[in-house]
């Protein structure tokens, strides 16, 4: 990993800072998420958060919204896994597992049951286009049928919109855009997919992506 992603999360104490703003967004996209995705004959619904962070999107919203959640939370730096861990124990959350872990290797997934939900913030900025392709080439692999995805995606510094090759492949690879926010004031972009097209259970293989 080459940056500080502890250091990197202490934008989210800063009110109104962009990280902040887009906090808002992904649990406010969460929230919909959980009350319109698939879910198991008993009402109960499994997400997967991938590079998850300290979990400040997943964990306060299934506290609020949906406590039966299971939710599984691939961080690799152990001190922000160790945060979320703690933030998860003290919301009382007993179904949501931390695993330090590289969600990069196809074989974290190896034992995973498909995500109702799956969230990929602060991802796709920090892969290469070739993994990016990969990334979400995989996703139908880890989602039940209409499962769906959150993902965040920052503009370029020169005015690119990244965010608009993401959508284009998510829809190549089976999936319906439910919602694409993009504040003229902000640079982060949040989008959300619904697999329309066949999920594929089938073990993965390889790399996925490298940060
Ligand atoms: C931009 S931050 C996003 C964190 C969180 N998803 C959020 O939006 O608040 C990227 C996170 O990915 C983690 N990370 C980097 N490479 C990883 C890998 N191979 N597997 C799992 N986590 C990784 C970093 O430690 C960092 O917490």
């Amino acid at each position: 990993m080459s940056r500080d992603w502890v250091h990197w999360h202490q934008e989210y104490d800063t009110p109104g800072s962009s990280l902040d703003r887009r906090l808002e967004v992904v649990r406010r996209e969460l929230r919909k998420a959980l009350g319109t995705s698939p879910a198991e004959p008993d009402g109960t619904r499994r997400v997967i958060s991938i590079c998850a962070g300290e979990g400040r999107d997943v964990l306060p919203v299934i506290a609020e919204h949906d406590r039966r959640v299971h939710a599984l939370l691939i961080e690799l730096d152990p001190v922000l896994a160790r945060r979320a861990g703690e933030t998860a124990d003290d919301l009382g959350l007993s179904r949501v597992e931390v695993r330090t872990a590289d969600a990069g290797e196809a074989d974290a997934y190896l034992d995973v049951p498909p995500a109702h939900v799956l969230l990929a913030c602060g991802v796709f900025g920090n892969i290469s286009a070739a993994d990016v392709r990969r990334t979400i080439a995989a996703l139908p692999t880890l989602l039940v049928p209409g499962g769906i995805v959150i993902w965040t995606r920052a503009r370029g510094d020169n005015g690119t919109e990244p965010a608009q090759e993401i959508r284009a492949l998510f829809a190549e690879h089976g999936f319906t855009e439910l919602s694409f926010t993009a504040p003229d004031d902000a640079r982060f972009r949040v989008g959300m997919h619904r697999l329309a097209g066949a999920a594929r259970h089938g073990a993965l293989s390889g790399r996925l992506f490298t940060f």
